[in-house]
C-alpha cells in the first residue's frame, strides 16, 4: 500500500506512514497565479493498492480532491481508500428551508465518484453514511480524546449540547465519571444560550467534549459558566478544531487546556487518529 497525502491533510498523512509503514507517493501540488489548484503523480503507480488521505474543507480542498482522484486513476491500480478526516458541509444534512440543498449528500455522491471505500471521522450525523455511493465508515475520534483526558483527571465531563450526549457519556464510561448535558439554544452562528441545570462544580476539573469547534461560541459559552460556578480547571477537547477566525485566541481567554485531534490541522492537533485511521484500512 502506499499513502498520497492532499495538502489538506499533510500531518495526519504522515502520522499514517509512521504507524503503518506505508511510503509517501511522490507527487506536487502548486497553485497557478490565479488560485486554481496543479497536481501531478511523480510515481507510476500500476498495480499498488492506494490510500488517498484529504480534507474536503475549505472548498479548494475539494477541487483537489476530485482532480487528484482524476490523476490517480490514470493508472491501473488494484485498490483505492478514501480518507476523508474532516468532510466538510456535514451540517447541511437537510433541506431546513424550501429551496436549499442537501449539501451532505451531494458531497457524498461526488467525492464517493471513482474510490473504492471512504473512511471518514466523526459525521455531523452518521445518517450522511448512506448517501455515499460506496462502503463508507466512520471513526469515532472521542475514543482517543478520552485516553488523552486521563492525564488531567478530570471529575465530570460535559457534553455541551444534545448533539454531544452520548459522545460525553462514552468517554466518562471510558474514565469512570459522570457526565452531565447541557441544553444549548442557537442564536445565530456564533452566539448560543444554554442551561445547566443544577450543577456544583466548584474546585473541581470539568472536562467538555465536542465534534467540532468552529468560531468557539459554544465552547466559550459553557467554558465561561463553569468558570462562573467556580470550576478549578476547564479541559476542552474536540474531534475537529476549524477554530475560525480568530476562536483559538478567544476560547483560549476562558480555557485552561485545549486540545483537537488531528482530522484538521491546527496548532492544538496533539492527539491523532492515525492508529485508528490505519485499524480501519486493515480490515
Ligand atoms: C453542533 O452541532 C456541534 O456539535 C458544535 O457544538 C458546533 O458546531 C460548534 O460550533 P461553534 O464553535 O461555532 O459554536
Amino acid at each position: 500500500m502506499k499513502i498520497l497525502s492532499g495538502s489538506g491533510s499533510l500531518v495526519l498523512a504522515q502520522r499514517l506512514a509512521q504507524v503503518t509503514g506505508f511510503p509517501i507517493i511522490h507527487r506536487e501540488i502548486k497553485r497557478f497565479p490565479d488560485g486554481e489548484c496543479y497536481v501531478r503523480i511523480h510515481e507510476n503507480l500500476d498495480g499498488e493498492d492506494i490510500v488517498y488521505v484529504q480534507n474536503t474543507y475549505p472548498d479548494t480542498n475539494i477541487v483537489e480532491y476530485l482532480i487528484t482522484i482524476d490523476a490517480i486513476r490514470q493508472y491501473k491500480i488494484k485498490s483505492l481508500v478514501s480518507v476523508i478526516p474532516y468532510f466538510g458541509y456535514g451540517r447541511q444534512d437537510k433541506r431546513f428551508n424550501d429551496g436549499e440543498p442537501i449539501s451532505a449528500k451531494v458531497m457524498a455522491e461526488h467525492l464517493s465518484e471513482n474510490v473504492d471505500r471512504v473512511i471518514t471521522v466523526n459525521l455531523h450525523n452518521s445518517e450522511i453514511l448512506k448517501w455515499f455511493r460506496v462502503p463508507a465508515v466512520e471513526i469515532k475520534g472521542e475514543r482517543a480524546i478520552a485516553e488523552y483526558f486521563k492525564k488531567f483527571n478530570p471529575d465530570l465531563i460535559v457534553s455541551p449540547d444534545k448533539g454531544s450526549y452520548e459522545r460525553a457519556k462514552f468517554v466518562s464510561e471510558i474514565l469512570g465519571i459522570p457526565f452531565v448535558q447541557f441544553e444549548k439554544k442557537r442564536i445565530d452562528s456564533e452566539r448560543v444560550t444554554m442551561e445547566t441545570g443544577d450543577i456544583d462544580v466548584k474546585g473541581k476539573t470539568v472536562a467538555i467534549i465536542d465534534d467540532l469547534i468552529s468560531t468557539g461560541g459554544t465552547i466559550i459559552t459553557a467554558s465561561r459558566i463553569l468558570k462562573d460556578k467556580g470550576a478549578g480547571k476547564v479541559i476542552v477537547g474536540c474531534v475537529h478544531g476549524l477554530f475560525v477566525s480568530n476562536a483559538l485566541d478567544r476560547i483560549q481567554m476562558y480555557v485552561d487546556v485545549l486540545i483537537s485531534t488531528d482530522t484538521v490541522e491546527n496548532p492544538k492537533s496533539v492527539v491523532s487518529l492515525a492508529e485508528d485511521i490505519k485499524n480501519e484500512i486493515m480490515k
